[in-house]
């Protein structure tokens, strides 16, 4: 057993609030496989006691995934507490207003997660609360390791903010294979909206509600009318629709409003009462069929050691675009702990990190130089979708539009779950995209 092996055991093992379901993934195989693929990082001396890191990341999945990259931080400053500042909720709505209030204040954490594209240039770039990290970046040979077009959008006017750890895929449909199986349901390498809505009446006829949604999360309806948008527009639409190549008026849009609203007569009856996870539990055991949702619900479902009994395909109509959903840490501008701040980033962006974080947060690691042999079943299939199929942005997670127009949607989408009035939702889009210029 490494060092890096032995402290990632000790770590599970002396986590407070270490599940079954963590437990049950320490011993799968494919996950050993990943902790012996560790080498150790040369971190810059000088370490201060504490390293503070700020994210929202809490759930099964998510704090898994989280308490391999402190591991990897770990090995190489093993005498630095590390604090834990996450703020529960998912696509990080209370944490980015929690943090925009550190920040605004001058109180910033030693490191924050952050989506790639306009929410890092906007919430934190163009304020001045991030620190250009191009040194870094050279030292750690990552300009050669990470895809260029990655590159590109943690990258304003020649100065890199950000180190991405991980690429989710947004347009993911997870489905209960029992339910559909119980039902004569069968899903093939890919879904059509009409195949889909045949299974949902189907399953509705069987009183079972074919769309788990937790939209109490605020994030998870704009986030299955984002995915309906791609897969009824297809991706080079869906990109001139947010480059305002596409009106918001279109009827292309029109359809997509329509089919987003039929599918939301499959809801299940208590969506506005769970969170995306809620809803991820609600297709786990049975009382919902599917769930539009981006992969780290597939953590979610590692985590719970379910993986057997929960399929996967993209949403609807929506195959031939990968909805890339970036997560990444930031160095603050004064972080309190520059050192431990700095060597926090050198953790996350190895490639011995991010080949174990993935299979517990449900993502595949963003650096291209990973060992793609290790990933297998749900894993292999992001990797090569997303080699092959059109890469697009995410509304719901900040890399589409501008803070501004995304909340526009949001506040836009939430009365439409309840109304379906088509019109004055595509009104109300097509003002919020005018109010943005
Ligand atoms: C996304 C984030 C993911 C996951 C998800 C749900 O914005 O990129 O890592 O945490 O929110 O909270």
């Amino acid at each position: 057993m490494t060092d890096l092996q032995r402290l990632i055991q000790r770590n599970r093992l002396s986590r407070r609030g270490f599940t079954a379901g963590a437990a049950a993934l320490a011993a799968s195989p494919l996950l050993a496989r990943f902790a012996s693929a560790q080498t150790p990082i040369t971190f810059e001396e000088g370490a201060e006691e504490e390293l503070e890191i700020f994210s929202w990341w809490t759930t099964g999945g998510e704090s898994a995934g989280l308490d391999q990259l402190f591991a990897a931080f770990s090995a190489g400053s093993p005498d630095v507490t590390i604090i834990n500042a996450a703020v529960a909720g998912g696509a990080g709505s209370n944490a980015q207003i929690a943090l925009q209030n550190r920040l605004s204040g001058g109180q910033p954490p030693d490191s924050w997660q952050s989506h790639h594209g306009k929410e890092l240039f906007s919430l934190y770039v163009d304020p001045g609360y991030a620190e250009p990290i191009n040194a870094l970046w050279e030292e750690q040979g990552w300009l050669d390791a990470f895809p260029q077009g990655l590159i590109d959008q943690v990258t304003l006017d020649g100065n890199i903010y950000l180190v991405p750890v991980g690429i989710h895929r947004g347009n993911v449909m997870f489905y209960n294979k029992h339910v559909l199986a119980d039902n004569g349901i069968e899903i093939g390498d890919s879904l059509s909206v009409d195949d889909f809505f045949a299974a949902a009446d189907t399953l509705k006829a069987a009183g079972v509600a074919a769309v788990g949604l937790g939209d109490k999360d605020t994030f998870a309806a704009p986030q299955f009318f984002e995915n309906t948008l791609l897969g009824a527009l297809g991706p080079e639409s869906y990109l001139a629709l947010w480059a305002g190549e596409l009106g918001w008026d279109s009827a292309e849009v029109t359809a997509a409003i329509e089919t987003f609203a039929r599918a939301l007569d499959y809801l299940n009856e208590d969506h506005a009462a769970l969170t995306w996870d809620g809803a991820m539990d609600a297709v786990i055991e049975g009382r919902a069929a599917f769930t539009s949702m981006g992969d780290w619900a597939w953590g979610h479902v590692v985590s719970k050691g379910v993986e057997d009994q929960i399929g996967y395909v993209t949403h609807p109509g929506s195959e031939g675009g990968f909805v890339t959903v970036v997560d990444g840490f930031t160095l603050p501008m004064n972080a309190p702990h520059p050192v431990n701040a700095r060597n926090w980033l050198r953790a996350v962006g190895s490639k011995e990190a991010q080949e174990v974080f993935g299979p517990y947060k449900g993502c595949i690691p963003a650096r291209t130089d990973i060992d793609a042999s290790l990933f297998e079943g749900y894993f292999s299939w992001s990797i090569d979708a997303l080699a092959s199929v059109a890469s697009v942005t995410s509304l719901a997670h900040g890399s589409s539009a501008s803070p501004q127009l995304r909340q526009a949607i949001f506040d836009a989408t939430i009365p439409f779950v309840v109304d379906r009035n088509v019109e004055a939702y595509q009104q109300a889009l097509v003002m919020a995209a005018e109010d943005d210029v």
